[in-house]
């Protein structure tokens, strides 16, 4: 009964490409296994929050919030500690309304298959994360992926495919998840601005480290005001559980009405809603040197990987080192796992075929010369493969 799955695991396995669980303890930016220490470059604790143990025993001494919602935020799941969360949002954006959701992934998946339906088109970065992708999959609505980050590709898609469907939108991440690079918002701004399209920008690698107030890219690039709507996460910099969105109050009460994974789905508990208000209002504001940090970081490490003729990309605290085949990611995971840097392969469906990959996630409290070897090992290890 169970032969077909037997039978994909096994390919999975051949093509090095099966996943496992496993069974970490952390503590600050060092992961233990088997008694053994290994420096997390793995995780995207960006700032390192979700590991300091000091910041939790704060909020613990004024928290007074239930472990359990007990119903969707349409029921009962809905309590004055997300209203005071959404007010905090909307206003530090400068924006009519919010909306949190149970994660990055219950957030895009929702609004992308409230907000479109058949009549509609979407006009999609080609490396957008796979809840977007799932999200208009479910809507139904036309999908046109222009090239990651080439604005001319979309505009000629736009020309082209515009006038033929009601609603057009405009989706892109802002910091990309697995390639580190950047989006170009003001140019967004520019077409969706032509052709009558509604802007989407997910900040979820950007929320908490970008911008004066760690608003993200948006407000590093001036133009928050510009942006339809704004998606952050709160599990990834801030060192919480769930997300949110904010813009037009018009589309938020579409999305209170319309948004399944948000009617449908038990709200995450207070008190991950109340440490995600702590955090951004008693954590964030203190971290503009951290934040500096991991950029001045990041610089050093890609001057190192090209000037070993090692291929990255991107700008920001995610440094990919892109290595095409799955085999050759997994062994150089296994070598610098050795090595004791906790850094595991990227390989498809998370990123093309034959774009397999190790993705350096940086932390703020992980110093350059920490990881110094770790683009040695790469080198050494593909010389050797
Ligand atoms: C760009 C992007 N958006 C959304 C998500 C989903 O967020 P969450 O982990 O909160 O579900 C991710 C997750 O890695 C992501 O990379």
């Amino acid at each position: 009964m169970f032969e077909r799955y037997k039978k994909e695991l096994q390919e999975l396995k051949q093509n090095f490409c099966d996943r496992k669980l496993i069974s970490l303890k952390k503590a600050g930016k060092y992961i233990f296994e088997d008694n053994k220490k290994y420096l997390n470059l793995s995780s995207n604790d960006y700032l390192g929050i979700a590991e300091d143990r000091k910041i939790l025993k704060n909020f613990l001494k004024i928290a007074d919030f239930s472990m359990g919602s007990a119903s969707s935020r349409l029921l009962t799941g809905s309590s004055y500690v997300y209203a005071k969360l959404e007010c905090l949002l909307a206003a530090l954006y400068r924006k009519e309304k919010a909306l949190i959701f149970n994660s990055g992934y219950h957030a895009n998946a929702g609004i992308m298959s409230a907000l479109l339906t058949k009549k509609d088109a979407v006009f999609c970065d080609k490396l957008n994360h796979a809840s977007i992708l799932d999200g208009i999959k479910l809507s139904g609505a036309a999908m046109f992926r222009y090239k990651h980050l080439d604005y001319e590709h979309l505009e000629e898609l736009l020309q082209k495919n515009r006038n033929d469907y009601e609603t057009a939108i405009i989706v892109t991440e802002s910091v990309f998840s697995m390639d580190g690079d950047i989006a170009d918002l003001n140019r967004l701004i520019e077409l969706k601005n032509k052709y009558g399209a509604i802007l989407i920008v997910d900040e979820a690698h950007a929320f908490g480290v970008y911008g004066n107030r760690g608003l993200g890219i948006a407000e590093e690039q001036n133009c928050i005001h510009d942006i339809d709507l704004i998606v952050g996460t709160f599990g990834k910099a801030i060192g919480s559980m769930g997300a949110f969105c904010t813009g037009h109050e018009v589309l938020v009460n579409y999305l209170i009405n319309k948004c399944r994974p948000l009617i449908f789905s038990t709200a995450i508990p207070e008190i991950n809603i109340a440490f995600s208000y702590y955090v951004i209002t008693e954590v964030i504001p203190n971290l503009k040197h951290e934040r500096k940090e991991l950029i001045k970081t990041s610089v050093r490490l890609r001057e190192k990987l090209s000037a070993l003729n090692l291929q990255t990309t991107g700008c920001s605290h995610i440094v990919p080192v892109i290595l095409g085949e799955n085999q050759t990611a997994v062994n150089v995971s296994k070598e610098l796992i050795n090595n004791g840097y906790y850094l595991l392969p990227v390989r498809h469906p998370t990123v093309a075929p034959n774009s397999a990959r190790i993705r350096i996630s940086l932390r703020a409290d992980i110093k350059y010369d920490e990881l110094d070897a770790v683009p040695d090992i790469i080198k050494a290890t593909i010389t050797n493969c």
